[in-house]
């Protein structure tokens, strides 16, 4: 190894945070040696490779800068922490589906896990950093186990919550809004925070970087996507009313988007959120105001989830009624697979949850997706029904009853709708669940066009 690395980074968990966040803290600090380790081999395999296991724009380049320079993927897990200064841990924290909190609360295993194997193969101490999204006071856990061997060695514990957004990866992370740091505030605390202050600080603007206690570090996290998907949930709702009202949820997003103190982003109505940070972490967080006993608290939070559920059915329910009540042997095409456009990943993506009740009317799906169609592939293995998966949007949509476009995928705003009507099958139906087609030109082609919180455009 270079002797004159100026510190060893390590990071447990190469997935989809683990992975970017290492590739561009190696990408801009080359005088730090950055390994990223995972326990499942063959996502290593691919790290090393030219296929990388995750879709982001951008990070082939960041990681190929620094791979083999230094930064290094592998699976020697015990090796990456005895050689390491610091160690980012970002091993993946799901919904607990057994037990107490199962559906709710968050699975612990592999964060436990990991603290214990950090604990036995360190011979010095270390700054832990904690990556994954965790209930608050983990990493009181996290010090406890790290000091139940009462070897002389100290872990310090801080909390760097990772807000980047799938598909926007790359962005996010070298300019970030702010970078966030929670620390204990005792000398050996403030110490840890500021090593990992001068790391950021190699490309992140001081003031962007802020500092405070541990637990409002780690709720911090939490709240944010709490926010973030109340904001989707909260349009969603209206988009409904909408539909009722003949009034139009764009002109409403934008007409309230202008006010400042609401602002623009994040009000565009949807089928539905997905990914794998948002229903989780609102669980999360409803499970911790059940525990201290906030029921109100609770309840408040949890209808955010709810309101999506509700989005999702209410779509269904839509195409169902909108093809005369039946879908039976009717061939469907969905346009987009993945939770989000720029990105391949579906968790939680609620394509899954559409496929599943469309095949349950005993649809014929033909799925289409620019990055998603292996997860897709993955996901919808064991369900049974009439089900194919072909890129090419225009020879998914040849012989179909309907079109639902279920990603804002940019390339499906651009397509050849006339080419795809004259293939389809008559009356041709379009649901769009991103509201990212142009809606009016579709109309006057031949479709029945059903945005959301908008006036279907039909004609009959
Ligand atoms: C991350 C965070 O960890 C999660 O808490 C947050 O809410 C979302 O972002 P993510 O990177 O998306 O999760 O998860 P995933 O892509 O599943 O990556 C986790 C990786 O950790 C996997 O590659 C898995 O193999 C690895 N892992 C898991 C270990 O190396 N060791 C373990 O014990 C468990
Ligand atoms: C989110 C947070 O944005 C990020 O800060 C955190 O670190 C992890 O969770 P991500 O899940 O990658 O990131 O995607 P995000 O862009 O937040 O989108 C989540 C879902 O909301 C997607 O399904 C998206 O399509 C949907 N969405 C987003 C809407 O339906 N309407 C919107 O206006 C915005």
């Amino acid at each position: 190894m270079n002797p004159s690395f100026k510190k060893k980074i390590l990071c447990i968990g190469a997935g989809y945070v683990g992975g970017p966040t290492m590739a561009m803290i190696a990408h801009k600090c080359p005088q730090y040696k950055v390994t990223v380790v995972d326990i499942n081999p063959d996502r290593i395999n691919e790290w090393n490779s030219e296929n990388l296991p995750i879709y982001e724009p951008g990070l082939y380049e960041i990681v190929q800068s620094a791979r083999g320079k230094n930064l290094f993927f592998h699976t020697d897990v015990e090796k990456g922490i005895r050689e390491s200064d610091i160690i980012f841990v970002s091993v993946n924290t799901p919904t607990k589906t057994f037990g107490v909190g199962a559906g709710m609360a968050a699975d612990l295993q592999y964060w436990e896990k990991t603290a214990r194997q950090i604990l036995e193969c360190s011979r010095s101490p270390k700054i832990i950093v904690e990556k994954s999204t965790l209930p608050v006071k983990t990493a009181l856990a996290m010090e406890r186990i790290l000091s139940s061997a009462n070897n002389g060695i100290h872990f310090e514990v801080l909390s760097n919550p990772e807000f980047l957004a799938e598909g926007t990866a790359v962005k996010d992370l070298e300019n970030p809004d702010r970078v966030l740091i929670g620390s204990s505030q005792t000398p050996s605390g403030l110490k840890a925070r500021d090593e990992l202050v001068e790391i950021y600080s190699n490309w992140v603007p001081k003031d962007q970087i802020i500092t405070s206690n541990i637990w409002s570090s780690e709720l911090s996290k939490l709240v944010a996507n709490a926010f973030l998907a109340q904001r989707i949930s909260s349009i969603n709702a209206i988009s409904d009313l909408c539909e009722k009202t003949d009034a139009d949820v764009s002109e409403v997003a934008h007409a309230i988007g202008m006010d400042a103190r609401i602002g623009n982003r994040f009000l565009n109505a949807s089928v539905g959120f997905g990914g794998s940070c948002f229903k989780k972490d609102i669980l999360n967080l409803v499970y911790l105001c059940r525990n201290y006993g906030l029921t109100e608290v609770a309840d408040y939070w949890e209808s955010v989830v709810r309101i999506n559920e509700y989005q999702k059915k209410r779509f269904i329910l839509n195409m169902l009624k909108a093809m005369f009540n039946t879908l039976a042997d009717k061939k469907i095409c969905l346009l987009g697979f993945a939770f989000k456009a720029d990105t391949g990943d579906t968790r939680e993506t609620p394509a899954l949850y559409i496929a599943e009740k469309l095949l349950e009317e005993n649809a014929k799906l033909v799925i289409s997706d620019p990055k998603a169609l292996k997860n897709a592939r993955k996901d919808l293995k064991g369900v049974s029904g009439d089900i194919s998966y072909i890129e090419d949007p225009y020879e998914a949509a040849g012989g179909c009853h309907a079109i639902a476009v279920l990603t804002e995928w940019a390339l499906y705003a651009e397509l050849d709708y006339q080419r795809i009507y004259t293939s389809m099958e008559k009356p041709a139906f379009l649901f769009d669940g991103r509201n990212i087609i142009p809606h009016q030109k579709l109309y006057e082609i031949g479709f029945n066009v059903y945005p959301i919180g908008k006036p279907a455009l039909k004609h009959f």
